[in-house]
């Protein structure tokens, strides 16, 4: 290895020119080749000193790095016959340059100058020396709360109406200033990123995002998967506080369970595919492109999933911010379960927040609120709700989760492994 003279400028002016032409996507493709070169190399390196019958590659100090030695042995030749030497120029009279013409680091139709801020670090990072991934998905639960639910009077009190606010920079009462900007740095080094590099970034920092839906039609229902198993299967077999499991499979009662903010509906797929045919399920979601996707269930029977829509039934829009929507779909599922409510409530309300992902939170405030009411107006005494949530630190959002941890038993913040970073 110390001894092998490098070069292979050829080889390596084409790596970097092909480098260069390539799509995004090819980019992996790439890199694989040239790590299995430089594999090939080490491999060969004490058979084949590349060079040694270049004078010049012997006149080199051993314990050298050279600059050429990721290219194989077969390169080096190559160049090497043709007249090159390390340190001296391309060229009939090594008039040329010496240096290694730089692979371009331009991205799609961007100018070949431009710097993305918070990304000129190394681009090519070789993944596959980092170590397996694994993840230990701990859950933690709040103290129990002793407090007493304040009465509707109290609770009235606490409302302050005003302007929308929609600054996040200044929200440090329940966040420490500096961790406040560090994390909106962060996040604004992804603003400039395009579709498919932010795609590929995502995929980078969550390597089990890979996995998809599995057998089910989106992630979402691999991510419900994943939260009931690390929550004891509390929301597919509900138990009494003796321990004892209260929807049996074949007796007992069927497991009533909602999914709102909900289309395609892959938390509902999850629960009917652990369920078989003993659930019901009611759905409320927005119509239009994202509404429930029944027919692409998969894994599981829709059948014994009801989709409602709010005032005006089948016929509604589904928008669970419009209060007569709450309230026609908790009507629709007192009375479709005897009075008694669900088992649990799924809710996993999003919208596209493109250009202003920094006040994420801000933005979802009003679909948080509505989520929350609709599990308080729907679940049965000891049902169990598990919502999506953004990040939590303005005081509207700490506030809700306030008002759960005085409805609920136990409330816990869980972050699961199939969650996509934001
Ligand atoms: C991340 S998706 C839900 C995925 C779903 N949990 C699944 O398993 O397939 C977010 C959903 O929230 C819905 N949504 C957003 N705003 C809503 C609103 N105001 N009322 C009802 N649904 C809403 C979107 O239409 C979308 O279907």
């Amino acid at each position: 290895m110390k001894r092998r003279i490098d070069n292979a400028a050829a080889l390596q002016h084409n790596t970097k020119r092909n480098r260069a032409d390539s799509s995004v996507e090819e980019e992996s493709e790439l890199s694989s080749q040239d790590l299995s070169q430089n594999d090939s190399l080490h491999d060969q390196e004490d058979e084949k000193p590349g060079f040694s019958s270049t004078a010049s590659f012997d006149d080199q100090d051993a314990s050298q790095t050279s600059s050429f030695s990721m290219y194989n042995s077969v390169s080096q030749k190559l160049m090497a016959k043709m007249g090159f030497r390390e340190g001296d120029g391309l060229g009939k009279f090594g008039q040329g340059r010496k240096e290694i013409v730089e692979a371009s680091t331009q991205r799609g139709r961007r100018g070949l100058g431009l710097k993305v801020q918070g990304f000129q670090g190394e681009l090519n990072v070789d993944w596959r020396d980092e170590p397996e991934p694994s993840a230990t998905e701990k859950v933690d639960w709040f103290p129990e709360c002793t407090t007493e639910i304040p009465d509707s009077d109290e609770l009235r009190e606490w409302l302050i109406l005003g302007q929308r606010k929609l600054k996040i920079n200044d929200e440090t009462e329940f966040c420490t200033e500096d961790l406040l900007h560090t994390l909106l740095r962060c996040k604004s080094v992804f603003d400039n990123l395009e579709g498919e590099e932010m795609r590929r970034a995502r995929t980078r920092s969550n390597p089990y995002e890979v996995i998809r839906g599995g057998i089910f039609l989106n992630r979402a229902a691999m991510k419900m998967a994943n939260i009931d198993h690390c929550f004891d299967s509390m929301f597919t077999n509900p138990k009494d506080s003796q321990g004892k499991s209260l929807t049996k499979d074949r007796e007992g009662e069927l497991l009533y369970f909602g999914d709102v903010c909900a289309g395609p509906g892959g938390f509902s797929e999850y629960i009917l595919w652990r369920r078989r045919w003993h659930a019901k399920g009611f759905g409320m979601t927005l119509k239009g492109p994202c509404d429930f996707k029944l027919e692409d269930f998969y894994a599981a029977p829709s059948e014994l999933f009801e989709p409602y829509y709010g005032e005006g039934g089948v016929d509604g829009d589904g928008d669970i911010t419009r209060p007569e929507n709450i309230t026609a779909f908790r009507n629709f599922v007192l009375e479709n379960t005897d009075k008694r409510g669900l088992h649990c409530l799924m809710a996993d309300g999003g919208f596209s927040v493109e250009g202003q992902e920094n006040i994420q939170e801000i933005l979802s405030k009003q679909l948080l609120l509505c989520q929350f009411l609709t599990a308080l107006s729907t679940l049965r005494t000891g049902g169990h709700f598990v919502c999506k949530t953004f990040d939590l630190f303005t005081p509207f959002s700490v506030g809700l989760v306030y008002l759960l941890y005085l409805c609920f038993e136990r409330v816990s913040l869980f972050q699961t492994c199939h969650q996509q970073a934001g």
